[in-house]
């Protein structure tokens, strides 16, 4: 535990030697990773781990719409955050997306399956603002029937929201969107007895580096009493 003390500086020191006492214990107990990095002075690896550590993360297929068109991006940091009522979190810097969220107040979260794969890496290109990627990419849209946005017709299922808040992350550049959901849409197909049947769906996950994984392999638990 770090203790809290009003000034910065005792701070640091307090974190610092707090660290030093925790990985000399590991060395005893000879439990140390060999590697160690603060995000502040750069992990010396090729690339960043970061990503790769906080794996698998689900897609957020997001769409929106925007003064100069309709526009859909993947965003994986992404995810639920609570049931009642249901609510979604993503986060990015201020592109077409979180542009169109601030303007709109709305956008739709599209689940991404293996078979949309490709059509969702293509959506994910830097293009000119106002470029419509459902157009780009070739993706059919449908209408939400809660908020005035587009989503995807073939997704097996849609969440739409409403924007709660946006927060700005600590560097400034990245914008956290908090939203409630207020409709969801599912495919029919991907109803088996009454269950979104995840073996159907295949949807795919983000892992570090250029990696992803598809949900194939569904293993069921119950939790203690
Ligand atoms: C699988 C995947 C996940 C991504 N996740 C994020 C993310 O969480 N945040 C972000 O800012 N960009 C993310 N990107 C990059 C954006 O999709 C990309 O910058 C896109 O052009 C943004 O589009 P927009 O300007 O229409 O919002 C991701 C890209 C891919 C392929």
């Amino acid at each position: 535990m770090v203790e809290s003390s009003g000034d910065a500086g005792n701070m640091r020191i307090v974190q610092d030697q707090t660290l030093k006492t925790f990985r000399a214990r590991a060395l005893q107990n000879g439990h140390v990773s060999p590697m160690f990095y603060r995000p502040k002075d750069g992990h010396g690896l090729p690339h960043s781990p970061f990503n790769a550590i906080v794996a698998p993360r689900p897609i957020g297929w997001i769409s929106t719409r925007g003064p100069l068109g309709d526009n859909l991006a993947p965003y994986s940091f992404f995810n639920a955050v609570a049931y009642d009522p249901p609510q979604v979190i993503f986060a990015g810097d201020l592109k077409d997306t979180i542009r169109n969220v601030q303007d709109s107040g709305v956008f739709a979260v599209n689940v991404v399956t293996e078979t949309l794969w490709q059509t969702m890496n293509a959506t994910s290109a830097s293009l000119p603002r106002g470029t419509d990627e459902f157009m780009h990419a070739g993706v059919e849209k449908a209408e939400c029937d809660t908020i005035n946005c587009p989503r995807v017709a073939a997704s097996p299922a849609t969440l739409e929201c409403r924007l709660q808040q946006i927060v700005t992350l600590e560097g400034n550049a990245d914008f956290l969107v908090i939203g409630t959901v207020t409709g969801v849409h599912i495919r029919d197909e991907y109803l088996t007895a009454g269950i979104f049947d995840l073996a159907k769906v295949r949807p795919m996950g983000r892992l570090g580096y250029k990696d992803y994984v598809v949900v194939e392999t569904l293993m069921t638990l119950n939790r203690p009493d």
